[in-house]
């Protein structure tokens, strides 16, 4: 796993995803609120909806094509109730700068 350097945090406005490509990976990006941010795969695990277009509400964001809710914390889907995941990475801020955790094979340094 490698620290990836995005860019600074006010490409990310409030309670809106942003599309971040990285080698093969496509991410959705959060900004929560109150410092805190989010990243997951920007496939929905129904059938891949952009969740970077979502509608983001508390720490969940609802997928633009067919509504399934995903849990921004954890990357489970909470609406339906159903045992799917989708994949989630860590993210830091330091010196206003955002940073994602990549697997190794991901690495740009
Ligand atoms: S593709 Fe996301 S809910 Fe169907």
């Amino acid at each position: 796993m490698s620290w990836v350097r995005i860019t600074g945090t006010a490409s990310f406005p409030l309670r809106q995803g942003r599309k971040v490509v990285i080698q093969e990976h496509e991410l959705a990006v959060f900004n929560l609120g109150n410092g805190k941010y989010a990243a997951v795969d920007n496939a929905c695990p129904h059938r891949g909806g952009p969740l970077c277009d979502g509608i983001v509400t508390g720490d969940t964001v609802v997928c633009p094509l067919h509504g399934w809710k995903t849990d921004l914390e954890t990357g489970h889907v909470v609406k339906p109730d159903i045992c799917v995941r989708t994949l989630r990475y860590e993210v830091q801020v330091e010196d206003g700068m955002l940073s994602i955790k990549l697997p190794a094979a991901a690495s740009l340094y």
